[in-house]
């Protein structure tokens, strides 16, 4: 039989390739899914057939994880308890869906993947093959293999000649695509430690950012992001270029604890550059266009689109329903923002769109002639009607 391992190169994903074989005597086919990490493809795929791979496939997403996972996100405006961007989040069902593609293709019976049994990505990933595929398999080693921890996986792979890699592995557990680069553990474990700036790859450590700020303009059609600086961008083109400038500013950092769906909570930094400008940029331009229901509700659906991600069901049926509402709201998302970049702030300066609500007419501090004041009397005699009849009840029951 075979079975298809998410394949990464590490030491990891290599030790399960062998423990595969080992074990159940399957062929192993490995697939490579790239989101925009910055690997060696070439030499991944020739490891995994040094490993004793029978197929070793490198697919590449990065368009379609850039078009149709993320700026759906954009569109949506959720962040997972009011911070995280959930680069993570939205990569994992795509992969999911790349790796079903493939065991369809080679007649494989599971899949394999490296997450642990106490993480998101567990769920993400089998959320996503069982939506797409449940006749599948899942095999997590992880969960019930005898290796703990990294030390049993180095002893393993030095018995089974598997090659180890020399770059001394630092301590973190990262996750890096085209929209974040997450770091987990080592030092981060206790939440009282500040984390050190040095890990940071996309970002300049905000102090250390240019003393003058820089102005970046987005342009936005139907909630999607299609310009940078007036010029016409493919998506993820314009990620790669905006996590360039933002980062170069120290735009995109956080540092959180945050809840897990298993129930643990964990601590986290992250750097986001290009999507924490783009989120803001198309918040402000939201904020030209949309009503004041809409946004309200809009709001509502953020959060709850916002669990759905973090919790893997983009495949679910939901997910479809809320995004017919997002994008329904999204017809008027179309026009420019500009926004500073300063020492890791992003602060949106200015904005404009054929769809705007924005009247200088009737907002004006000085003379309109198409608002008449007086309105406002009645609207708030109705409005705070229910508050006067209860103080009025009140003041009669304390003089009575
Ligand atoms: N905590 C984040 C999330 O759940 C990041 C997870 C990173 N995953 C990893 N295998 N390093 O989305
Ligand atoms: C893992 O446990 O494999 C990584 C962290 C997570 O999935 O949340």
């Amino acid at each position: 039989d075979k079975v298809v391992l998410a394949y990464s190169g590490g030491l990891d994903t290599s030790v399960i390739l062998t423990w595969l074989k080992e074990t159940y005597d399957m062929e192993v086919i490995a697939v490579c899914v790239d989101v925009g990490q910055k690997d060696d493809f070439e030499a991944v795929k020739k490891k995994a057939m040094e490993t004793g791979a029978i197929k070793a496939y490198v697919v590449d997403v990065k368009e379609e994880f850039v078009q149709d996972y993320l700026f759906q996100g954009i569109k949506s405006g959720a962040i997972y308890e009011e911070d995280y961007l959930m680069g993570t989040a939205y990569a994992r069902p795509l992969i999911a869906k790349k790796l079903v593609e493939v065991a369809e293709l080679e007649g494989a019976v599971a899949i394999a993947h490296g997450a642990t049994g106490k993480g998101n990505d567990q769920v993400r990933f089998e959320a996503g093959i069982k939506a797409l595929n449940p006749r599948l398999k899942i095999i997590a080693p992880w969960r019930f293999w005898s290796l703990k921890s990294r030390e049993d996986c180095i002893d393993y792979a030095i018995e089974h000649g598997i090659p180890i890699p020399v770059t001394k592995k630092d301590i973190y557990s990262r996750d890096e695509n085209v929209w974040h680069l997450s770091h987990e553990g080592g030092n981060l474990e206790n939440p009282w430690n500040e984390h050190d700036p040095s890990i940071y790859k996309l970002t300049v450590q905000p102090e250390k950012a240019p003393d003058a700020p820089t102005f970046v303009t987005i342009g936005f059609e139907e909630g999607v992001p299609v310009s940078l600086n007036g010029v016409k961008k493919g998506g993820l083109d314009l990620v790669l270029e905006l996590n360039e400038i933002a980062g170069a500013n120290g735009v995109g950092l956080i540092d959180i604890v945050e809840n897990r769906l298993v129930g643990m909570k964990s601590r986290g930094v992250y750097e986001t550059p290009a999507g924490t400008v783009l989120y803001q940029a198309h918040k402000g331009l939201e904020k030209l266009v949309l009503d004041r229901a809409t946004m309200s509700f809009k709001r509502t659906v953020a959060a709850r689109y916002s669990e759905l991600v973090y919790d893997g069901l983009l495949f679910s049926p939901l997910k479809l329903a809320l995004d017919a509402f997002i994008n329904e709201t999204q017809k008027v998302v179309t026009g420019e923002v500009k926004v500073k970049l300063y020492k890791g702030n992003c602060m949106v300066v200015a904005s404009k769109s054929d769809f705007t609500l924005y009247d200088e007419r009737y907002v004006t501090f000085g003379a309109d002639d198409v608002y008449n004041q007086q309105d406002a009397e009645g609207f708030i005699n109705l409005f705070t009607l229910s508050l006067k009849i209860g103080a009025i009840k009140r003041l009669e029951a304390e003089e009575a």
